[in-house]
């Protein structure tokens, strides 16, 4: 695709008032990849966007022109004008404090979020929460139709925005239109308990190509249109009724996500990064085997199992600080809703009573940190730990097990993984675990720490081959040529 950027005029198009630069390719995210934060004093700072979608899509666009349309992550009656940020155009989406409420927290993140993971914790149904999102996906389409240049590629993300790609074809038939899920997408008996599930449907079905992280993702999207939607399905496709045509295909397929693996690993190469993950061990006392979780304090991320096989080990002796320490890392995430901030409770009450019987002076059994780092210090992370334990109950891709990998240019370390993360599917050569059986957990967890230093060499050189030769840009080009139909 030539990227191009050009004027538009006021008054071209319905609904533009001022004028505004259009583009060849726009994404839309629930989030920016910048987040407004507004200091005591009133000035105002940008900080890079928490998740994994960010984290790719931000690689994916470095070097590309494109617009992002997304919100800010702060309450407003009214957008903030559009921006430049590192090369990419920004096209801010206001929300008030109410549709923050009714439709980022509440059925993105209470309703939408618990279906799609498996019902971890009951989902919760609002009808005045489905209209706020209908309400706010509209808006985005608005944003949307608004920067896409004629016959541009839009690509919406994630479940947030799951009616953008109908209500902008209705607007739009000259766009291509394409939606990538992040998240899983759940199997047709769990995503049958959505009231709104056919309209939700449909408003997928308006795209060109929907891309999955598994193929299993997928299937279970094709299967819900042929059982719920009564569409007609054949393979990976749905035919969709597009008058005055006779009728549309529109593909279903898995395009697993990755990271940006050589920006990673250049910067574990760094001499400063590897001095301070040797700075890192030193400062925890050196201990001889680090363990490592990073994630988003979401209960889908398995820490409460995690910590209970950690605990039970330390509890029948089988390891003890300070030979043995681990960090784990949780960023703060969806703090309004319920069940997060439970589970926040729950995870640092569990801290504490690990820390009261296990720990000795000057060497905690676990050092709990609840804020993000910048990346440097997170690939110091990586290269310091001896075993990452990623252990969701269930994840679209988890980015970090990638990141681990893709850090250890010394294949050094040990990945324990969950068998119900999207990684799984590429890295199953890992300690894989059933985070549900805490026994089969500890033994992973063990094995991990005990399999001799050359076996887990080569593990980690098959993983590595892996990772490294599937990254981000990879996963994009193939998304895109998917989308536009040059594969
Ligand atoms: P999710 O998208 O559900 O949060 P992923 O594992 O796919 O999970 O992606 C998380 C992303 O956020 C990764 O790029 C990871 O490095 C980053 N991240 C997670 N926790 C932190 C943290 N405490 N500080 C900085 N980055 C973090
Ligand atoms: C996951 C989702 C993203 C989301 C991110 C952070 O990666 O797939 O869509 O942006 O988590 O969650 P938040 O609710 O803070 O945007």
């Amino acid at each position: 695709m030539s990227p191009t950027r050009r004027r538009r005029s006021a008054g071209q198009q319905a609904g533009a008032t001022t004028e505004a630069e259009t583009f060849d390719l726009v994404i839309a995210a629930n989030r920016l990849p910048v987040d407004k934060v507004v200091l005591d004093d009133g000035t105002v700072e940008w900080q890079r966007s928490p998740g994994g979608l960010v984290t790719a899509m931000e690689s994916v666009m470095a070097g590309r022109e494109g617009a992002w349309v997304g919100w800010t992550g702060q309450p407003g009656d009214e957008a903030d004008a559009p921006f430049h940020n590192e090369g990419i155009y920004l096209r801010p989406v206001a929300l008030t404090a109410d549709e923050i409420a009714a439709y980022y927290e509440g059925f993105s993140n209470d309703t939408l979020w618990p279906i799609y993971h498996d019902v971890i914790v009951p989902a919760t149904f609002h009808r005045a929460w489905w209209s706020a999102y209908e309400a706010v996906n509209r808006r985005f389409a608005d944003a949307v139709c608004e920067v896409a240049a004629p016959g541009a590629v839009v690509w919406i993300h994630d479940y947030q925005l799951q009616l953008v790609p109908a209500l902008v074809r209705a607007q739009r038939q000259d766009v291509r239109i394409g939606w990538f899920n992040h998240i899983p997408f759940p199997p047709v008996e769990l995503f049958a308990q959505l009231p709104w599930r056919k309209r939700v449907l449909a408003g997928l079905l308006g795209a060109d190509f929907l891309g999955f992280q598994r193929v299993a993702d997928a299937k279970n999207f094709v299967r819900a249109c042929r059982q719920l939607g009564g569409w007609q399905t054949k393979g990976q496709n749905v035919v969709v009724a597009d008058p005055p045509r006779e009728h549309r295909i529109v593909r279903a397929a898995a395009v697993p996500i990755s990271i940006d693996t050589q920006g990673l690993a250049e910067l574990a190469n760094r001499p400063e990064t590897r001095a301070r993950a040797r700075e890192l061990r030193a400062s925890l006392g050196n201990p001889e085997v680090l363990m490592l979780g990073v994630d988003r304090l979401d209960y889908t991320k398995g820490i409460r199992h995690r910590l209970k096989a950690y605990e039970e080990l330390l509890d029948d002796g089988q390891i003890a600080p300070p030979d043995v320490t681990f960090v784990q890392i949780a960023t703060p995430s969806r703090e309004r809703v319920e069940a997060y901030r439970q589970l926040r409770e729950e995870v640092e009450l569990t801290v504490g009573r690990i820390n009261g019987n296990h720990s000795v002076i000057g060497a905690p059994a676990v050092h709990y940190i609840h804020h993000g780092y910048p990346r440097e210090e997170m690939v110091a992370l990586f290269l310091a730990a001896d075993v990452m334990v990623v252990t969701p109950l269930r994840d679209g891709m988890n980015l970090v097990a990638k990141e681990y990998v893709a850090s250890r240019t010394d294949y050094g370390g040990a990945l324990v993984l969950s068998e119900f993360t999207g990684a799984y599917h590429e890295l199953h050569q890992a300690f894989v675990c059933n985070p549900h059986d805490i026994e089969g957990l500890k033994n992973a967890m063990l094995h991990a720490i005990q399999t001799p230093a050359d076996q887990k060499r080569r593990i980690m050189r098959a993983l590595r081959r892996r990772v490294m030769a599937h990254d981000v840009q990879r996963w994009a080009a193939r998304f895109l040529a998917d989308l536009t139909g040059t594969s």
